[in-house]
């Protein structure tokens, strides 16, 4: 007589199919649980923004009047993991008791423009990029005028602060 339940092994087989591919599921969530965050914590300082730094220029009165003035100054970056310190400079106009503190940055491709004393005029080297010296773009391809950054005097100091725009 043939048994109507006997499938040969067949429920057993499929069963533990199933139960194996459970375990295997619940095996890879449990290590995407553990892995995904340690990955993001490991890559974080990749992708951290830069963080406003406020940065020393020097005496205001070592400032000429009434043209742009090229002043460098010590910066903290991070680089990957590291953080190290970088030499950077910026363009400082002073007319009289105000000050206008410039990026060096061309806004066309970012190339260093370089104040040109004798047109009075920023020049940039890479396509021909011209500011006068307010920042505001005369020539060539640049959208827009030269960066501004927020600047102070405290205790005859000047100090700006990178990583923000001027308001
Ligand atoms: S990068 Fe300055 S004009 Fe192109």
């Amino acid at each position: 007589m043939v048994d109507p339940i006997d499938d040969g092994g067949l429920l057993d087989k499929s069963r533990r199919k199933f139960l194996l591919y459970l375990w295997i599921g619940a095996q890879s969530i449990l290590a995407a649980l553990i892995v995904i965050p340690g990955i993001r914590y490991l890559l974080q300082p990749l992708y951290e923004k830069v963080q406003s730094q406020r940065v020393q220029l020097g005496d205001f009165r070592a400032i000429p009047e009434g043209e742009p003035t090229m002043v460098e100054y010590q910066v903290l970056q991070r680089a990957g993991y590291q953080i190290k310190q970088d030499q950077e400079f910026v363009y400082v106009l002073r007319q009289g008791d105000k000050l206008k503190v410039f990026s060096p940055i061309c806004t066309h491709m970012g190339c260093n423009v370089a104040w040109n004393t004798e047109a009075g005029e920023f020049h940039c080297p890479c396509h021909g990029g011209k500011y006068n010296k307010e920042g505001e773009v005369i020539a060539g391809p640049p959208p827009k005028s030269l960066r501004q950054y927020p600047s102070e005097i405290e205790d005859g100091s000047v100090w700006i602060t990178l990583g923000e725009k001027k308001a």
